[in-house]
């Protein structure tokens, strides 16, 4: 691994005796895309402000390449910020936004320069120099905001939803430009977002909260494939949730019973715990099978009613009721090939690996 550029050691922040962030340990390496994700009130900007030195931890330590930060000021912790009001100062030019931070530590006039060419060479905005900040779109001045950001070269790049007063279009734009930089500079981000799809599309690592504390973290796709609790299934990407209780084991399967309803499911025996409370089936996990297709080892078979369909483009989803009353949301691709329609019965397929048991 590389070495640690960031180091949260149990830290914990409460506002007035209101504990907001709990014992968080975090160990975040040098040139990694880290997101934070959550839901509003988490306590994500807190974490993020009391990294940047804005805050104090209530308790534990906060390390920056190895060092305590207790009493280092935020100008002393060479973190660069880009925040959701990117306020440009709206008198100077693209070109004094951008040299600003440079010119502030003294930096000769050859190396402003250089230092703002560069970074707008980053964001795709060489040429802009001499512009005014109300003469730029909200996604170039966003760029702006980003450039004056890394033009010092901080080591760490501390991001608070910086794309979200963008239309959705520009934000995805952004979404690939961000990454680009943060590769191409080698610099360590900590991105702050309630937007689990922007998390999944940059990060190295995603980082849910949940109340103050972390509910999980890892690789997108793992976090996408093994979430460990409702709440992380349901927050990244959709999900069924179905409160199960394991009623035993078949061959290589353990057998799901669904609360309150005659559904059984066979789970995969790898994924069982102690404690399985819930079970999460992802709704592009679950297909159409013709009545007619044999009964495949692993292979659940529910069936079911449509009772809505919603055309989403370039998928439809299904909602889809058992007899038992359990209902179930279905991703099929627009153009695979069997119609459904409302009021049609179908039988949904479920490979038992795709039935993944929560214990909370
Ligand atoms: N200065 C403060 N004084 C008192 N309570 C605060 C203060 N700042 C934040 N809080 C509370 O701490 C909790 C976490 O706030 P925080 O701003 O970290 O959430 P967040 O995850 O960034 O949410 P959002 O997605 O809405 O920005 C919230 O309940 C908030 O009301
Ligand atoms: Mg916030």
């Amino acid at each position: 691994m590389s070495p640690l550029d960031i180091e949260l050691v149990s830290v914990s922040k409460s506002y007035g005796g209101n504990p907001v962030v709990h014992d968080i340990n975090l160990q975040i390496p040098r040139g990694e895309f880290v997101s934070l994700l959550g839901p509003s009130g988490c306590g994500k900007t807190t974490t993020l402000n009391m990294i940047a030195g804005f805050n104090a931890p209530t308790h534990g330590d906060i390390r920056i390449r190895g060092s305590s930060q207790r009493n280092v000021p935020p100008e002393r912790r060479n973190i660069g910020l880009v925040f959701q009001n990117y306020a440009l100062f709206p008198h100077m030019t693209v070109a004094q936004n951008v040299g600003f931070g440079l010119k502030m530590r003294g930096a000769s006039r050859s190396d402003i320069d250089a230092g703002i060419a560069s970074a707008l060479r980053s964001v795709h905005l060489l040429g802009f120099q001499a512009r005014y900040p109300r003469e730029l779109s909200g996604g170039q001045q966003q760029r702006v905001a980003l450039a004056r950001a890394i033009a010092p070269r901080p080591s760490v790049l501390l991001l608070d939803e910086p794309l979200s007063n963008l239309d959705l279009k520009l934000r995805e734009a952004m979404r690939s430009e961000l990454k680009e930089v943060q590769e191409e500079l080698g610099m360590t981000f900590v991105y702050v977002t309630h937007d689990q799809e922007e998390a999944m599309a940059m990060s190295d690592r995603i980082v849910v909260m949940w109340k103050g504390e972390i509910a999980q973290q890892g690789d997108p796709a793992s976090l996408y494939a093994q979430p460990s609790t409702s709440f992380v299934a349901e927050f990244i990407g959709k999900s069924n949730i179905l409160p199960v209780a394991v009623a035993g084991r078949v061959g290589s399967h353990s057998i799901l019973t669904v609360a309150d309803s005659p559904l059984v499911l066979k789970a995969q025996e790898a994924d069982e715990r102690r404690g399985v409370r819930f079970c999460s089936i992802r709704p592009e996990a679950i297909r159409l099978l013709g009545r007619s297709e044999d009964p495949i080892d692993g292979l659940n078979r529910i069936e079911g009613t449509i009772r809505r369909r919603v055309n989403l483009g370039a998928h439809q989803e299904l909602h889809v009721a058992t007899p038992g009353g359990i209902a179930l949301k279905v991703l099929l691709r627009s153009t695979s090939d069997g119609t459904a329609d409302i009021g049609d019965g179908v039988v949904l397929g479920v490979e038992a690996g795709d039935v993944k048991m929560l214990s909370e």
